[in-house]
């Protein structure tokens, strides 16, 4: 048995705050037209490739890979209903400089050690451009998507979902947006321009000499660690910096792509917070909120409003640790933004309209010494036979029956969906006498849930039940945990959609 020694991490808790500035994340260009069927679209190409950054003023350089040349990667902005193609080339070396478990599925030692494979999250995709899993490709390979756009206005994201490595691919950087625009949110006049600000949220630990860190595990023959939570928050890529604004309303993109952690975030000064979209797009009327929940994959659409603190310095907290600031111009107020009482209505999707109601689990196995704990879906695994067959354009509730101690932030590829409610229940009773027997009425969803969502947190102890038309495309595509080491290990789960 070798015995694995800690690195010395670097004391990122010692850095001077606020002395880098928020960086603004490069826009990916096209680079022509290629013919796809019988139309001539626009291509980019967004290579995959390793790169240094500096996270922060007095650290050295931190080797990444990741999308173009930056963490987060180009974010790409498209129009709805304009289609284009991606190339993402793998541009990477052959060896992976993060710890690999080779007892993970499909990272077994005969598999290439760098391997690749883009997902769009959030995107009616066709299931050949959805990066499944298995479809990784290594380096000296690309993949050329096709992304339709056939859909509202929101922000997606785009990062890795190589089969076993998705994790450590993640944390590595490949991560980046992808803004979806249209006409009704355009008529909003929603801040825009220098006043719209994509803020990127991931949590990381660094070695002494300014490299990324990922645990190991100290069970005798374990790699894999159930969940990673950095010691350090980024936004867009550095560790607490400061943003000058002037004294009008801003818009912010937020996006949680970190591998485990969950941000509370507020603001300091009681400076108000309005949150106008979620995951898919807008909600149906703005939610002043004092605290914002995100879990990893979610999204939020804020706007605040610096009018009333000219001169002031704002600071962004999560769980009351400040992670950024905000400089507030003095003199005059700019224009300031304010929210209409009601945005487009996100009709509700009637529960008569389900053809199907599918009770799925979520599941912790403790499994002996040498073979760690594992997460299930539904008691299944990867390579079980495909269960979940919704028939294309039908609706269907979905139940996630969470007996584990955990949230798991539930997302399903290619569709949109509606929370119904959560129900807490016996959990005992369920796992030992296979009965579902609730303790208390069913909780509606948050206000600032009930829009169009892709990633549901499914909290321990209840029932959360979704509802999902399954438009788009039939093939297969998958649903999983977005924690990234409960996806990575058999927390992912194959579906098919069938045609009608
Ligand atoms: Cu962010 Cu499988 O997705
Ligand atoms: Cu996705
Ligand atoms: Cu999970």
């Amino acid at each position: 048995m070798d015995s694995h020694r800690e690195p010395n991490l670097f004391r990122t808790e010692k850095l001077p705050p606020f002395v880098d500035c928020l960086p603004l994340l490069p826009f990916a260009k096209p680079e022509g037209t290629r013919r796809h069927g019988r139309k001539r679209v626009s291509c980019y190409r967004v290579p995959i490739t390793e790169f240094t950054a500096r996270v922060h003023r007095d650290m050295p350089p931190t080797t990444f890979w990741g999308y173009g040349a930056s963490m987060p990667g180009p974010t790409i902005e498209v129009e709805r209903g304009q289609e284009i193609l991606v190339d993402w080339p793998n541009l990477l070396p052959s060896k992976h400089f993060l710890p690999i478990d080779h007892k993970l599925m499909g990272a077994e030692r005969d598999q290439p050690e760098v391997r690749t494979v883009v997902h769009l999250h959030g995107a009616k995709a066709p299931p050949v451009s959805d990066g499944y899993p298995e479809n990784w490709y290594t380096p000296g390979h690309t993949s050329v998507y096709h992304y339709p756009n056939d859909q509202e206005a929101a922000l997606l994201w785009y990062h890795d979902h190589a089969m076993g490595i998705n994790r450590l691919n993640i944390l590595a950087g490949m991560l980046g947006l992808y803004i979806v625009r249209d006409d009704y949110e355009r008529s909003l006049n929603l801040p825009s321009g220098a006043h719209e600000v994509p803020l990127v949220l991931t949590d990381r630990t660094f070695k002494e000499d300014g490299q990324l860190y990922y645990p190991v595990s100290q069970r005798p023959g374990g790699v894999w660690v159930p969940e990673f939570f950095g010691n350090t928050i980024l936004l867009n890529g550095k560790i607490l910096p400061f943003l000058e604004v002037t004294c009008g309303t801003y818009r912010f993109r937020l996006l949680n792509g970190s591998n485990g952690r969950f941000y509370r975030l507020a603001l300091s000064d009681k400076a108000r917070l309005v949150q106008i979209g979620t995951d898919q797009g807008l909600l149906s009327r703005p939610v002043d909120l004092t605290r914002l929940i995100l879990a990893p994959g979610e999204r939020a659409d804020i706007v605040i409003d610096f009018s009333s603190h000219a001169d002031q310095n704002i600071l962004l907290t999560n769980d009351n640790r400040p992670i950024m600031q905000f400089r507030v111009a003095a003199g005059r107020a700019a224009p300031t933004w304010t929210p209409p009482a009601a945005f487009r209505p996100v009709s509700a999707i009637a529960r008569s309209e389900a053809v199907e109601t599918r009770r799925l689990t979520l599941d912790e196995i403790d499994t002996t010494l040498d073979d760690p704990m594992v997460h299930l879906l539904d008691g299944k695994r990867w390579h079980d036979p495909i269960s979940e067959k919704p028939v294309l354009g039908s609706t269907e509730i979905w139940e996630f029956i969470n007996t584990t101690d955990d949230t798991h932030p539930i997302h399903l590829h290619l569709v949109r969906f509606q929370i119904l409610e959560r129900q807490p229940f016996d959990v005992p009773a369920f796992v030992y006498d296979k009965k579902l027997v609730f303790t208390a009425p069913p909780v509606p969803p948050d206000e600032n849930e009930a829009g169009w969502k892709d990633t549901v947190r499914a909290s321990p102890g209840a029932v959360t039940r979704i509802i999902v038309r399954f438009e788009g495309f039939a093939g297969r595509y998958v649903w999983h945990c977005h924690i990234l080491e409960h996806e990575d290990n058999e927390m992912m789960r194959p579906y098919e959609i069938v045609p009608g």
